[in-house]
């Protein structure tokens, strides 16, 4: 009998005896929206088979893989499921579709790890072993970020990206989509947002050195998404039930739409793109103009992200030039705020008002808690989890992000002359799979705050997609047990052991994932 090696481990599994064999007579039998579900799971076996699984509506003398949607089971919620293998079916339940998917992804892990190659494979008989399995989230907020900013990744990438987060059970895609070094969402009423912002002239070679001139690449970089491109990437992540959460950066992070729009800077010239890694002290202004124009691009970004939350930044911005300029000064003393971190505070603020009148939730990194917490914000908590835990117990819900346990861009391994340039720090992965987004300090009391936890993948060293799966791989499938598994079920040990199979799946998939240790 194969063994059971599913990632994320399931709440509950129960081996039995025997094993369902699916061959060319195989019929997936589902309908409504289950047959949605049933018709990916199809096309997404189908290239290691060689064919395609007919979905049909109802059950006749062929041997069948039914999904079924039931409010039988409502009690394991949007995502769960219950899967049953049996030597002559094989039966997936749920209460509503999000959790039939999950289920197909268990059952493609049932399968043997060729099934994920995109060729016909040869020899292998494809077997799901006899078993019982019950499986729920033991958090909403599953989620991965890509920062396509410090360095564009082609729109190809993104939906990979997100097929594999799909695999791995994650449900949110956080998209960081502006930056210092490039603004990459098109902006229909601000055109030179990408004309200008999308392009930097060239690029930084090597770390930012703070003791030494600094050497540039004099190659051009850029690229953004156009409304079309992103209404793509929002509607293949939706059929795959991940929540595309944009990141628009505010009030810092903001050089490339201020080279494109000087007027929303503090000072009297003009500035470029960002071609260098680091903190920019070129922030927005809070001029009432600049909020209408932020408001303005969120207009657009609300239409085109159905999400419920909308991530503002909020992230590393020096007030330097708030305090060095008369107009921001003045802005303070007329809003009757005590300095520039209440200035901050107002301008994020206003972005909570706004995005909660249209429905919304505004996110943001931990610094929006400088200055005072605005009233509806949910907290990412990144640098370590002291502003998580301080915003969950005064009532906030939060994301957990901290660098200490999810930023990817880390280096993995003890050896690092022996890995690509990185941009610092150490995550291996079993301390990936040692984070605990109920920390100490939260408590029982607060933990219903804690919406769940998500793994950062920031690009200042990574210019190619193959890099970025060899940061974000293994250490994503050890975040996505941490988010899904109950805590009870963890055991790195037999995470190793799994992952050791889970790895052949992802090498049918052509995943450039960094080797174990
Ligand atoms: C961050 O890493 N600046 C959120």
């Amino acid at each position: 009998m194969s063994k059971i090696s599913i990632v994320p481990a399931p709440s509950r599994v129960e081996p039995g005896e025997g094993m369902f064999v699916v061959t060319p007579d195989t019929v997936l039998v589902a309908s409504g929206p289950a047959a949605e579900v049933a018709a990916l799971f199809a096309a997404q076996i189908a290239p290691a088979l060689g064919y395609t699984l007919p979905v049909v509506a109802a059950v006749d003398e062929r041997p069948a893989i039914t999904l079924m949607l039931t409010e039988g089971l409502i009690h394991l919620g949007v995502e769960g499921y219950h899967l049953t293998v049996t030597p002559s079916s094989v039966t997936a339940r749920a209460s509503q579709p999000a959790g039939l998917f999950y289920a197909a992804q268990s059952l493609r892990q049932l399968l043997p790890p060729e099934i994920f190659r995109s060729e016909a494979v040869e020899g292998v008989a494809w077997t799901l072993p006899c078993v019982e399995v019950e499986d729920v989230p033991r958090f909403r907020w599953r989620g991965a970020m890509l920062d396509v900013c410090r360095y564009f990744m082609p729109k190809s990438f993104v939906l990979r990206y997100i097929d594999l987060l799909a695999l791995h059970k994650l449900n949110v895609f956080h998209w960081h989509l502006t930056n210092d070094q490039g603004w990459r969402i098109e902006i229909k009423k601000y055109p030179r947002l990408t004309e200008v912002g999308a392009w930097r002239k060239e690029t930084l070679v090597g770390r930012l050195q703070y003791d030494s001139e600094l050497v540039f690449d004099g190659i051009p970089h850029g690229g953004f998404y156009t409304q079309d491109d992103v209404r793509e990437v929002v509607a293949y992540a939706q059929a795959r039930h991940v929540t595309v959460v944009p990141e628009i950066e505010m009030p810092g992070h903001a050089q490339a739409a201020i080279a494109a729009y000087p007027e929303l800077g503090n000072l009297a010239e003009p500035v470029e793109v960002c071609t260098y890694w680091g903190i920019s002290e070129n922030i927005f202004n809070a001029e009432e103009s600049t909020i209408a124009f932020l408001q303005d691009v969120l207009d657009e970004v609300l239409e085109l992200f159905p999400s419920e939350f909308i991530h503002v930044g909020g992230d590393e911005a020096p007030k330097k030039q708030w305090r060095e300029s008369p107009a921001a000064q003045a802005r303070i003393r007329e809003l009757g705020l005590r300095d520039e971190d209440e200035l901050q505070s107002y301008f994020i603020r206003r972005m909570d008002a706004y995005l909660t009148a249209k429905g919304r939730r505004l996110l943001g990194w931990d610094e929006i808690l400088e200055g005072g917490l605005a009233e509806n914000a949910t907290v990412m908590s990144w640098r370590g989890v002291a502003g998580g835990v301080a915003a969950a117990t005064s009532g906030h819900d939060v994301v957990m992000a901290p660098n200490t346990y999810t930023y990817f861009d880390y280096y993995q391994s003890a050896d690092r002359d022996a890995e690509p340039l990185a941009i610092g720090g150490y995550i291996p992965l079993e301390a990936a799979y040692a984070f605990e987004p109920v920390c100490e300090g939260i408590g029982d009391a607060y933990a219903h705050h804690v919406l769940g936890g998500q793994g950062q993948l920031w690009t200042e060293y990574i210019a190619a997609p193959e890099h970025a799966e060899y940061m974000a791989f293994p250490r994503l499938c050890a975040l996505a047990e941490v988010v899904w598994t109950p805590a009870e079920r963890r055991d790195y040990a037999d995470f190793l052991a799994r992952l050791a199979v889970h790895l052949q799946r992802l090498d049918g998939l052509n995943v450039h994932y960094h080797p174990l240790e």
